[in-house]
């Protein structure tokens, strides 16, 4: 899988131990920044890393703030974005089973690395079930 990486200064720290997780397990990472602690808008980071994932068909993104909370609210503006805030593995799984989720956002604040590990393998080792939840999915754009 190709995955998009963005973050903001309260996700920069987490983000090398998270590529190098997504490479482990054999996918190909391309990281939209930030590259140093400096204060950033979230949401900036978040629309750079939609257009990406739009533009690919096929990859999708991660996005890390310090709660999540915000990159989702700002992913989820998009068309053809489906962002799951995820914080255990067990919502990571469904949001790709039922969801068919592209973009994975959780909180530098909320998770340590050995959660972020099973939530990343929960997510990579799933695909979308399709079935009944195709047509609930096609019916979350308005
Ligand atoms: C930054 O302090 C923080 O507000 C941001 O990373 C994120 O948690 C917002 O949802």
């Amino acid at each position: 899988m190709k995955f998009y990486i963005a973050t903001d200064h309260a996700g920069v720290n987490i983000k090398p131990s998270i590529i190098k997780l997504l490479e482990n397990m054999g996918n190909e990472v391309v990281d939209l920044g930030p590259n140093n602690n400096n204060r950033v808008d979230y949401p900036d980071f978040a629309h750079k890393l939609c257009l990406k994932v739009l533009a690919d068909e096929g990859s999708q993104g991660i996005l890390i703030c310090g709660t999540g909370i915000g990159m989702s609210l700002s992913a989820n503006k998009h068309k053809g974005i489906r962002a799951a805030l995820c914080h255990d593995a067990y919502t990571a799984i469904m949001a790709r089973a039922h969801n068919d989720a592209n973009v994975l956002c959780f909180g530098e604040r909320v998770v340590g690395l050995g959660v972020a590990e099973s939530i990343l393998e929960g997510w990579c080792k799933t695909n979308f079930e399709g079935g009944r939840h195709a047509q609930r999915v096609e019916k979350i754009e308005l």
